[in-house]
């Protein structure tokens, strides 16, 4: 599991996103992240993966503490934590066989027919088989953000964290994303937190719901727990997911 205990960040004396964070969790569930823009949970996400150094606190995933560690340490925590960027992040010269290929030539000593047969399995994991052979530029953005899960699975990572996997999408395509999200759960038993401003997208993927607000965690708990809350952005993140 990843255990995040009293975790602080400060950029200046005024921009202190993260000002003792709090979060459990636990292994094969899903938690979403919710809270205003600007409030910390990207950058939640990249402590978790070593991209941002905190000043304080802990990061636990498994037994290894992520905070103040070394870049050996960092590279496996890296492998065993998939961390998939808004937009997909992928290369834009290389095809989508290239750019998945491109993960498992770097860490791992596979052969050529091994890379290829793992390339065909992940694509046809996103649902997206057929393009294998097709640039990044010739895909909806939908499809680049199926591509740079696949992109992020390939390496068959313990926990995935998504930022904001379904923004800029239609309904329908929010929908598909969020069981995609779901299925890696359910048949691959990865352990996720999601960073969400969509509630449709939350409701779907939701074991969990942490909200984070001047700094802290304000609430860790289900989506029912959650309307519960006197909280003037729960209100309207939950009033949205009714209409
Ligand atoms: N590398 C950085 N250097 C300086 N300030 C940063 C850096 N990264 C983030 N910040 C600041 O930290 C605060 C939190 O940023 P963060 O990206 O985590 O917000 P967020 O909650 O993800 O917002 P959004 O929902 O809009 O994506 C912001 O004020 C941001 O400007
Ligand atoms: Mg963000």
């Amino acid at each position: 599991m990843i255990k995040i205990r009293n975790l602080h960040k400060a950029f200046s004396a005024t921009v202190r996103p993260l000002q003792g964070v709090d979060i459990d969790v636990t292994d094969k569930k899903t938690i979403v992240l919710i809270g205003k823009s600007g409030t910390g949970k990207s950058v939640l996400l990249k402590s978790i993966v070593g991209l941002i150094e905190p000043d304080r606190g802990s990061i636990i995933v498994d037994d290894t503490e992520v905070v103040g560690t070394n870049q050996e340490t960092l590279q496996r925590i890296r492998h065993d934590v998939g961390y998939i960027f808004q937009g997909g992040a992928l290369y834009d010269s290389l095809t989508v066989g290239q750019n998945l290929a491109f993960p498992l030539e770097k860490t791992r000593n596979l052969s050529k027919k091994e890379i290829k047969e793992k390339i065909e399995y992940y694509l046809e994991e996103v649902g997206l088989p057929e393009k294998i052979n097709q640039m990044p530029s010739e895909l909806s953005g939908g499809q680049r953000k199926r591509i740079g899960v696949a992109r992020t699975i390939i390496t068959e990572p313990k926990y995935l964290l998504y930022d904001e996997p379904t923004t800029g999408l239609d309904p329908l395509t929010t929908e598909d994303i969020s069981h995609l999200i779901l299925q890696l759960r359910d048949r691959l038993g990865i352990t996720s937190i999601a960073v969400t401003h969509d509630p449709y997208c939350m409701s779907i993927i939701a074991d969990t719901v942490a909200y984070i607000d001047e700094g802290v965690i304000k609430f860790q708990g289900t989506i029912a727990e959650a309307k519960e809350v006197d909280d003037p952005f729960l209100h309207s993140f939950f009033h949205a997911s009714t209409v």
